[in-house]
């Protein structure tokens, strides 16, 4: 078979969802430019059959930028003392989410550096303020924490829960993440999912010393867990962390694993990050068309939202309300309208 024949096959296998291995995802990732725009159709037609046309939509608030780790890679690590710290309080967080509520948006995302500030305590009692005042789904994206914590936030009424495995090679995930253990993270993914919670974990793309094979890995972690959300994005270097400097341009590699992630997965759901976004001013509309299927407008109150400074230049301004009717519009020239449902991966 000639090398051309090879790679039609597994892109018709890929998208037929036949078992791929790793060698196929390695292959699938290292595909010759001119495959990418059948690949991203491939996966965008498997996304349709799967998915449906309907982009679901979650409301972001980051209501703390305060961090006890130090990851290399983000802006909001402890050692970075340029980042001016802030805690909304918790009638702010209850303001922002009864205004995700009016817009229609029906999930809450609460997102922030790993601040132990918030216990078990502060944070059950957020949960179940949100469920009764709004009724809004609760997503958690607050780190690693005790299986305890987790059992107690979803007594609460914490329905989904999102920590990105980040890398699945241990010894670059163990030179970014000082201190922190790549064990103990797939342990707190595997409690998440045997408490029932949808799951999302994902990854970087474009992080110094990663390779294909590294990010073949990702996926395979990302399809073993079953996640139910994968969040890939590219990384960007911030210039007051120690990776500053490392420039990272290759929008195409993480569409690239956003595509496979959406081939190998099927039925999950993918955000098209704000990331992408931040990197390319098409960068949300490609993914979208290459497996994403859900967007993540961000409602923290303009006085913090600059704060929340993971990598520079984050993209969107404005308010999330006008932000989202920007969305609409670009949508609709891809054929895709936003949903306004709670958008639970399907059975
Ligand atoms: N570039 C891209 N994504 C980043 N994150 C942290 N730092 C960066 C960066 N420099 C992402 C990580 C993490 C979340 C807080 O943001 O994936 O899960
Ligand atoms: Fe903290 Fe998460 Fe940033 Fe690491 S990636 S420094 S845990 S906010």
């Amino acid at each position: 078979m000639s090398i051309s024949d090879k790679n039609e096959n597994l892109l018709i296998k890929a998208e037929a969802g036949k078992d791929l291995t790793r060698e196929d995802i390695i292959a699938l990732l290292k595909l010759p430019f001119k495959y990418s725009a059948a690949l991203y159709l491939a996966a965008d037609r498997v996304r349709k059959q799967q998915m449906g046309d309907e982009i679901f939509l979650r409301g972001i608030i980051e209501f703390s930028n305060h961090c006890e780790r130090n990851c290399l890679y983000c802006g909001l690590r402890k050692g970075n003392t340029n980042l001016s710290r802030y805690r909304m309080t918790e009638d702010e967080i209850l303001a922002t989410a009864a205004q995700i509520k009016k817009t229609g948006v029906p999930t809450v995302v609460l997102q922030s550096g790993e601040d132990s500030f918030f216990s078990q305590d502060i944070v059950c009692r957020l949960i179940e303020r949100i469920r009764k005042e709004t009724d809004l789904i609760i997503t958690l994206s607050i780190g690693e924490r005790s299986l305890n914590d987790y059992q107690a936030f979803q007594h609460a009424g914490a329905n989904r829960y999102l920590l990105k495995h980040e890398t699945a090679s241990r010894e670059l995930y163990k030179y970014l993440r000082p201190g922190c253990d790549w064990e103990n993270r797939l342990q707190c993914l595997r409690h998440l999912k045997q408490l029932g919670f949808e799951t999302g974990t994902g990854n970087m793309v474009g992080l110094p010393g990663q390779t294909q094979e590294i990010l073949a890995d990702d996926l395979l972690v990302m399809k073993l867990l079953n996640a139910d959300m994968l969040g890939i994005g590219p990384f960007i270097a911030h210039p007051d962390t120690p990776l500053a400097g490392i420039d990272n341009d290759d929008i195409e590699l993480t569409l690239r694993v956003l595509a496979v992630a959406r081939l190998l997965t099927r039925n999950t759901n993918i955000p098209a990050t704000t990331a992408l976004a931040t990197l390319h001013p098409q960068g949300r509309l490609l993914a979208l068309q290459a497996g994403a299927n859900v967007v993540m407008p961000d409602f923290t109150p303009e006085i913090y939202k600059s704060r929340y400074d993971i990598y520079p230049g984050r993209a969107d301004v404005g308010s999330a309300v006008e932000i989202i009717s920007r969305l609409e519009k670009d949508f609709q020239s891809i054929g895709r309208t936003l949903l306004y449902s709670p958008g639970h991966r399907p059975n």
